[in-house]
């Protein structure tokens, strides 16, 4: 394996274009019967080198009533949050995906990283429970918008689908 053939490196890229390239990447990286672990880790680090000002990505997991952190790239950041607290959350108490495009205005964000401005949150939801959520947290305000989520709802629905919990 070798990284170029992988990380979406131009800038220049129009995000349908990015977007595309990272899906097929994601699909040749993450064969069907990868472990779930496995796939978290390198989703995130595919996404997080692929995509531009995105200073934290990563997952949570759900483990009974919280969510706590899973495989990310980024700074260290809260070990769990109970469930409708803060944007992940809230994404997973509500089952839907959350742009959050200035955080000093979202009341309950959990500020993991003061640099962080903007945020998008996705949930993984399998048989209708909410198994955890993938988080992308920019330093910039505005980062992500709703053109974003359906990209990031494809990429989880494919970690869901090619791996076993
Ligand atoms: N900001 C998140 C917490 C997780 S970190 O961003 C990695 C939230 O409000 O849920």
């Amino acid at each position: 394996m070798h990284e170029a053939t992988y990380v979406i490196s131009d800038r220049e890229l129009p995000p349908d274009k990015r977007f595309e390239a990272i899906t097929q990447a994601a699909a040749a990286l993450v064969p069907p019967g990868t472990d779930r672990i496995a796939a978290m880790a390198t989703i995130a680090s595919l996404l997080y080198y692929s995509l531009p000002d995105v200073n934290w990505c990563g997952f949570y997991r759900t483990v009974g009533n919280r969510l706590i952190v899973g495989p990310f790239q980024g700074k260290p950041a809260c070990l769990e949050i109970s469930f409708g607290r803060g944007v992940c959350g809230r994404a997973a108490a509500e089952q839907r995906t959350i742009v959050v495009s200035d955080v000093n205005a979202f009341p309950d964000h959990i500020a993991c990283d003061p640099a962080s401005r903007s945020e998008i949150v996705v949930p993984l939801i399998e048989q209708g429970t909410v198994v955890g959520v993938l988080d992308l947290d920019s330093p910039l305000p505005g980062r992500f918008t709703q053109h974003d989520a359906p990209f990031l709802e494809t990429i989880a629905a494919m970690l869901l689908e090619r791996t076993a919990s």
